[in-house]
């Protein structure tokens, strides 16, 4: 939540602010603000709102073309203190001398904010960061302690997660960043420096970038920068790494949102996360080698996630049980931190997120860890947080996903639940050669260079390619006020990950549910304007859900069928329906969801919502 970018060096550092805020404005966008040092003075401009208007202000202010090369910028997503301009970032502490941005929470903010006030300093805003500004203004007033130690004290001192950049007029040449428990990544240029709460903002300008790691900061000071351990003042050792992100994952290109971008993009995402990682008779999982021998003995398997990603989770615990025969619980992570699971060295524990540094997985890994639990990370962002914390892991090769509301992360993720799902049975001998073979060489639709192919691109292109039909479809819908989405075995998760793509970006209420469990309770809110989604695959649970179909047609629900079947008794049942190419069961799913990503996508833009910063929510969800 909350993004952070910051410069250091010879060029004039707004626009290199602007242009990484808006990079990050993903992040989180209630408000928006910049910090500058100029002739040894702090000038702040912050705004209410999207970084556009801060932009606007900005740029109505003649001095900010003399704002030099030493700046620090944020775009917030709410914790603590309403979105206005008072409670926006960068904060200052009481001598207006140390300015801060910070990502995380201050958790024990209270008791350090009543020791200030007993000190006469006075607060400005209702924020938990404002605290931590003072507390540093605190240390350093009247020479106590030095800029450096003064930040160290402060931050030994407040419980929660940071990631803050901070400033100090009287050190024109010097800028202090830490982390614990948020990300921050330093980006290394000749003299220059960049800080980012992920690469989007740096990657313009350099590839060579530097993972701050937890309890870890940064000390620029001239040209150079010393990495250093908060708990104490010794240096520590670096690895600087050069990253491979394209430019244009951060440009929208022909697409109106990062998100119809995206999802457009399952065309080649699904097949860079398969490439390299099966042959016609195995599968290749490098990632897990070096504690596979423990993998494949665990008794008990966890998946833990978030939000789409527990939805992954979902059909991985389908695809294992089926294949591998290992029990598989899935639990939310923000339960997973606190129940009462039962772990040991015996326990895999799988930890899902596309961006690697959602809080509440983080804090789920570091509990499996605690009980010696084998943790494996399935995410998309390498060097994050989650791909550092497990033991081993597998990256879903998407590139950056800008969208609030995921979508090719999601059938990523799947794809290789399900290429783990069939190692494991087959190291386990639960399934044949014969079958694994069948199933590396499906050819839902077309042979593809990298053997598994239940994930035809062709089948996705030819889907895609409906997508106006979706959209008309979309208009029709999009008065709803409620959905019901409904679908059983596999397609249960997909029912789920339908609704809450529908949710979040075009606020429609919507549920999922197993198509079947409708009958015990859901079906009293079925009326004739009600629109019921159903997920047909032609399997073997197609009777069962045509029946569910008809409990609500008797009710006068309208009828929405994504189906891959041309039978006639569906197209008599539906008011509308989408047609996807005729594959097999695994690869429905992903066609089944690519089709409800559409659908949600087109009735939000009929709305007129905004479809990648939906209101309330942030890409990241870096507190608890
Ligand atoms: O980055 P993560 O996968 O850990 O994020 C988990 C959820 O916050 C995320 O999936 C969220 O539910 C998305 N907005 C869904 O579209």
């Amino acid at each position: 939540m909350c993004g952070i970018v910051a410069y250091k060096g010879k060029k004039v550092c707004f626009p290199i602010l602007l242009n990484g805020l808006k990079k990050l404005e993903y992040r989180g966008y209630d408000s928006a603000g910049v910090a500058c040092l100029m002739n040894n003075k702090i000038h702040i401009t912050k705004r209410a709102g999207k970084v556009k208007e801060l932009e606007n202000a900005i740029n109505n202010k003649q001095s900010s073309k003399n704002c030099g090369g030493l700046g620090i910028a944020h775009t917030r997503w709410a914790t603590h203190g309403e979105p206005n301009q008072k409670n926006a970032h960068p904060h200052v502490d009481a001598s207006k001398k140390i300015t801060l941005v910070h990502n995380g929470i201050i958790e024990n903010y209270d008791p350090i904010k009543k020791f200030l006030k007993s000190k006469k300093i006075k607060f400005k805003s209702d924020t938990d960061t404002e605290v931590l500004v003072q507390l540093i203004g605190y240390f350093y007033k009247d020479g106590k302690l030095d800029f450096e130690k003064s930040v160290r004290a402060a931050l030994q001192r407040v419980d929660g997660a940071y990631a803050i950049v901070v400033l100090n007029a009287d050190f024109p040449d010097m800028m202090i960043a830490a982390r614990k428990g948020s990300p921050l990544v330093l980006g290394l240029k000749d003299n220059e420096f960049f800080i980012g709460s992920d690469v989007s903002p740096i990657i313009k300008h350099t590839q060579q970038i530097t993972y701050l790691n937890d309890s870890e900061m940064a000390v620029i000071n001239g040209d150079g920068y010393e990495i250093k351990s908060v708990d104490k003042d010794v240096s520590l050792p670096k690895k600087v790494e050069k990253i491979d992100y394209k430019i244009d994952d951060f440009d929208k290109g022909k697409f109106q949102y990062f998100m119809h971008k995206e999802i457009h993009e399952q065309v080649d995402t699904i097949l860079n996360t398969l490439k390299g990682r099966s042959t016609k008779s195995s599968v290749l999982l490098h990632g897990l080698s070096e504690y596979w021998e423990e993998i494949n003995v665990a008794e008990k398997i966890y998946i833990t996630a978030c939000g789409t990603s527990w939805h992954a989770g979902l059909i991985g615990k389908n695809l294992i049980e089926r294949f591998a025969e290992v029990p598989v619980h899935v639990e939310y992570a923000s339960e997973f931190r606190y129940n009462h699971s039962i772990m040991d060295n015996k326990t895999v524990v799988i930890a899902i997120s596309q961006s690697g540094e959602t809080a509440d997985t983080l804090a789920a890994i570091a509990k499996a860890n605690d009980f010696g639990a084998i943790t494996i990370g399935i995410c998309n962002v390498p060097g994050s947080s989650v791909s550092r914390e497990t033991k081993c892991g597998i990256h879903t090769r998407c590139g950056h996903e800008i969208g609030v509301a995921s979508t090719k992360a999601f059938t990523a993720q799947i794809s290789v639940l399900y290429l783990l799902a069939l190692k494991l049975a087959d190291s386990k001998k639960k399934i044949t050669s014969h079958v694994l073979k069948k199933h590396l060489n499906m050819s839902g639709y077309e042979k593809s260079a990298v053997g598994l192919n239940p994930y035809g691109t062709k089948a996705i292109k030819s889907l895609l390619r409906k997508e106006k039909s979706i959209n008309k479809m979309a208009q029709k819908y999009k008065n709803a006020s409620d959905f019901l989405y409904l679908g059983r075995g596999l397609n249960f998760p997909i029912a789920l990950e339908g609704a809450l793509k529908l949710k979040e970006i075009s606020y429609i209420h919507a549920e999922g549910y197993p198509a079947a469990e409708m009958k015990h309770g859901p079906i009293a809110l079925v009326d004739k304007n009600m629109p019921n989604v159903f997920i047909v695959p032609k399997d073997k649970t197609y009777d069962k859900i045509i029946s569910n179909i008809e409990e609500i047609k008797s009710r006068k629900g309208k009828i929405i069928i994504i189906t891959d079947s041309k039978d006639k008794i569906l197209r008599d049942l539906a008011d509308d329906l989408i047609l996807i190419p005729k594959t097999n069961q695994y690869l429905f799913v992903i066609l089944a969801t690519i089709a409800l990503q559409l659908f949600s996508y087109f009735i939000a833009v009929a709305k007129g919502c905004d479809v990648d910063q939906p209101r309330n929510l942030a890409k990241s969800v870096t507190v608890e």
